[in-house]
């Protein structure tokens, strides 16, 4: 049974994400039955040379079927393909594929294809729409709902980007069957930030299920998925640029989270894993930087936050990265404003505030969280 979600935006089509086991092959019918898809013919699926072997022939299969002519890109997989030159290499490919503006794009992978594939679509022939297949764990939670676009430059990651919302979802559990632990746990970070920033009852819904989670149960996960995008489409149709403040709460556990990833390399931690340990050290803070909570309720919050992503299978990360390294790779996060350090910080389940922390705050409860 697939499990549907309508995300509204205001502004923006409507689109709707399914979750469901085995709904891969239902991909092109699906798409042929949408009235903007009703005449389209012409297909690039880009996806990665790890999931491509496993899942391409199928989304093939599935839009050949739906009368779609597909065609195909293969980036290598990881993140360095995020890249403004491999951007500029699928463009060069769509063009001499003759790809006009009726052409359709379809992201089969992880968020790291979600991003370049969103990218180039948002820019192709000043924008062609996408769909997105995701394939990690992260991917289903996060990226692929929200229309959040990016690729990296060698100063920093997700520097360039285009907000350019998906025509569909489609989200197979089944294809997580073949996901390494590493990145199952990496999902298990982002879903853990949803609950705590939506409510207590995704909270401790969440908390009893965390074992579960963790070892793969196939009803768990479709339902932790299916409310992590009702949380996120939530949060995006009150601020679907950014601009309104609210969708900022998504960066709960990211700014001391993006600093970790950074100085470790991009790959030694998953980033579920960084932002679980942002996650922790956000509660440590808000201690002496949120406003409105007494010490031992935020004590019980952080005691309950460790709790769970302990249960995740996310226990305190030993990343070896000093304070010093930690600020500076702080200070040149995207989130910092006029070089003053800035937190989403939350006090309990569902109460977050984003806060301006000055530095000798974050750098002494740092080396304490550090000790
Ligand atoms: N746009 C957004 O709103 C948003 C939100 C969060 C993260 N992101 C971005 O997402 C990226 C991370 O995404 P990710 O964690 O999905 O990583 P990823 O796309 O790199 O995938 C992780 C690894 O898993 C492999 N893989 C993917 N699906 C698989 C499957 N089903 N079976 C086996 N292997 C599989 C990939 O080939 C890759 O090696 C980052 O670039 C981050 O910036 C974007």
């Amino acid at each position: 049974m697939a499990t549907r979600i309508d995300v509204n935006l205001p502004g923006e089509c409507a689109y709707s994400v399914r979750i469901g086991a085995g709904i891969l092959a239902s991909l092109g019918r699906n798409l042929r039955g949408m009235d903007r898809f009703a005449q389209v013919r012409d297909v690039l699926v880009i996806t990665d040379d790890n999931v491509g072997p496993l899942y391409l022939g199928k989304v093939r299969a599935s839009l050949a079927d739906a009368g779609f002519k597909a065609a195909d890109i293969a980036v290598p997989a990881g993140e360095r393909s995020k890249s403004l030159d491999v951007a500029g290499e699928i463009w060069s490919a769509m063009a001499q594929m003759a790809l006009g503006r009726d052409c359709l794009v379809v992201a089969l992978g992880g968020g790291v294809v979600g991003d370049l594939a969103g990218f180039v679509a948002s820019a192709y022939m000043r924008g062609v729409p996408v769909v997105h297949v995701p394939t990690t764990l992260l991917s289903m939670v996060d990226s692929s709902v929200g229309g959040k676009t990016a690729v990296d430059l060698p100063e920093g990651k997700n520097l360039v980007g285009t907000f350019h919302q998906p025509s569909f979802v489609c989200a197979d559990t089944d294809v997580l069957d073949t996901l390494p632990e590493r990145e199952w746990r990496c999902g298990c970070g982002e879903i853990a930030k949803s609950a705590v920033i939506d409510s207590d009852e995704f909270f401790f819904w969440l908390m009893d299920g965390a074992a579960s989670l963790a070892a793969r149960d196939a009803g768990v996960t479709a339902e932790a998925i299916a409310r992590c995008v009702v949380f996120k489409a939530g949060v995006v149709a009150q601020d679907v640029t950014e601009t309104a403040g609210v969708r900022e709460c998504l960066n709960y556990g990211h700014t001391l989270g993006h600093a970790i990833e950074a100085c470790t390399g991009y790959g030694a931690f998953s980033h579920g894993e960084c932002v679980a340990e942002g996650m922790r050290f956000a509660a440590r803070l808000a201690a002496d930087a949120a406003s409105g909570m007494d010490d031992g309720s935020l004590d019980a919050f952080a005691a309950a936050q460790d709790e769970l992503l302990a249960a995740l299978g996310l226990p305190k990360l030993a990343h070896g990265v000093d304070a010093g390294r930690l600020m500076d790779a702080m200070r040149r996060d995207k989130k910092a404003r006029g070089g003053r350090l800035r937190f989403v910080l939350a006090n309990d389940v569902a109460r977050w505030e984003v806060v301006h922390v000055p530095d000798e705050v974050v750098a002494r409860k740092l080396k304490e969280h550090l000790a």
